[in-house]
């Protein structure tokens, strides 16, 4: 697995661009019920970011910034699975780690709810985390290890 340090030094080259998709992604969010716009951007090994705003509809039926920018980079990232092929596993383990950092813009800075800390984490606990500000201030930043410490994982062969 690519290490933390490796992961930060690849980020910093694309650092200015994912605060400036996760920016522009806010500017899509729909929340009509809670006014709380997240704009998230995700950015894979070759360079390739992806985006997604949250989305709301009623009885609280949210979809998380982060969900549609993670759906987005990893139909990308396992895009050359066979899926009948063999080693499936473990071709889909690194799908997942291809994922190499996140960029999360909301009004505190806070990087995403438990919810998403855990997706996240299962995707690749090495993935750095920038929690940032609508005037782009990064307000945190941390790999999902630092951040979601003692997760919970699953024991469905794709564990961590
Ligand atoms: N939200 C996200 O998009 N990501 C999070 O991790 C926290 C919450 C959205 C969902 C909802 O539309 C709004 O923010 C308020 O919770
Ligand atoms: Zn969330």
């Amino acid at each position: 697995m690519t290490s933390n340090y490796a992961h930060a030094n690849f980020l910093k080259r694309y650092e200015k661009s994912l605060i400036e998709k996760a920016i522009d992604e806010r500017a899509k969010a729909f929340s009509p019920i809670s006014g709380s716009q997240v704009g998230a951007a995700v950015l894979v090994y070759d360079g390739k970011i992806f985006g997604g705003s949250n989305v709301e509809f009623a009885r609280s039926q949210n979809i998380h910034a982060e969900w549609i920018a993670a759906s987005d980079a990893l139909k990308y990232t396992t895009a050359v699975l066979n899926w009948s092929g063999k080693n499936l596993k473990a071709k889909m383990r690194k799908g997942l780690e291809e994922i190499i950092a996140i960029a999360i813009v909301n009004k505190t800075g806070i990087p995403g709810c438990g919810l998403c800390r855990q997706m996240l984490y299962e995707i690749n606990p090495d993935m750095q985390v920038l929690g940032v500000l609508p005037d782009r201030v990064v307000k945190v930043r941390a790999t999902l290890r630092q951040l979601y410490p003692n997760a919970y994982r699953s024991n469905d062969g794709l564990k961590i």
